[in-house]
């Protein structure tokens, strides 16, 4: 439980549009480790998501460095990074990304479609065991558009869930659902970290993040609060509205 999975010194972020430069995020230093469910949050505008892209390696950062299950991520190609990508890390966001008129056993077979080295033996039984374990083996076949919001966000997470990554990060996942759906989303997100997934979840909703153990803040770029939650809230058998 106490080894660093995602640990950032003093990193910064800049945007360079045509000379224009835009500072997004300055010093962040973190340390998270495996095991975790941390909630990144704070106002709209202020980094989550670019804070995101950096840690689940679609951006680079501008400066600091990052250190990935005790590797330098900085000194990586960018066909290094697209294999810990591909292998380490799963994305959830608020828009589903599904592709449209698909099954869902397609749609969570996807990513496997990127496993050069067969890392994942039996691709079959991963696709199987993602779909039940986001409870929508009876949908397997349905095709995405048969579906309602809060199933295709478990679609989402059964794809982030089928190349067995190290964590899952999860932009705003319950931003387009009602507040059912979203406490069955949470309720996932729970049942994953209790069995031992890594989870990273990105939202501007204090009720949201307070299903986290540990929430981070951000404000302007930088870290402003880094707190365990006292009162965690438990999606389960919960009747609260997540909204
Ligand atoms: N590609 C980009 N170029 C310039 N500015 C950007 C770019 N992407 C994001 N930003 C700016 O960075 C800031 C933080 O954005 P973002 O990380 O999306 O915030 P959040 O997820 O907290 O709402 C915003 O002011 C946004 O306009
Ligand atoms: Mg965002």
């Amino acid at each position: 439980m106490d080894q660093s999975l995602i640990k950032v010194v003093h990193l910064c972020k800049d945007y360079d549009n045509d000379g224009v430069i835009t500072k997004v995020l300055h010093e962040i230093d973190l340390d998270i480790k495996k095991g975790e469910f941390v909630a990144i949050t704070g106002p709209s505008g202020s980094g989550k998501s670019t804070l995101m892209h950096i840690l689940g390696f679609l951006e680079r950062p501008t400066c600091g460095q990052y250190f990935f299950d005790g590797k330098d991520a900085s000194a990586l190609s960018d066909d290094e990074l697209a294999v810990i990508r591909n292998e380490k890390v799963g994305f959830i966001f608020q828009s589903f990304n599904l592709l449209p008129k698909t099954s869902v056993y397609d749609n969570v077979r996807l990513p496997l479609l990127y496993d050069e080295k067969k890392r994942i033996k039996n691709q079959n039984e991963a696709i199987v065991d993602a779909i039940k374990a986001v409870g929508l083996y009876h949908r397997l076949n349905n095709l995405s558009n048969q579906l309602s919001g809060g199933e295709k966000q478990r679609v989402a997470i059964a794809r982030a869930l089928v190349t067995a990554p190290e964590v899952i990060f999860a932009d705003e996942p319950t931003g387009n659902l009602d507040s059912k759906s979203g406490k069955l989303i949470m309720e996932i997100l729970q049942e994953l970290n209790e069995k031992g997934k890594t989870i990273i979840l990105v939202t501007h909703e204090k009720y949201t993040a307070e299903h986290a153990r540990r929430i981070i803040k951000v404000m302007d770029g930088t870290v402003s609060e880094d707190s365990i939650v006292k009162e965690r809230l438990f999606a389960k058998n919960s009747e609260d509205l997540i909204k």
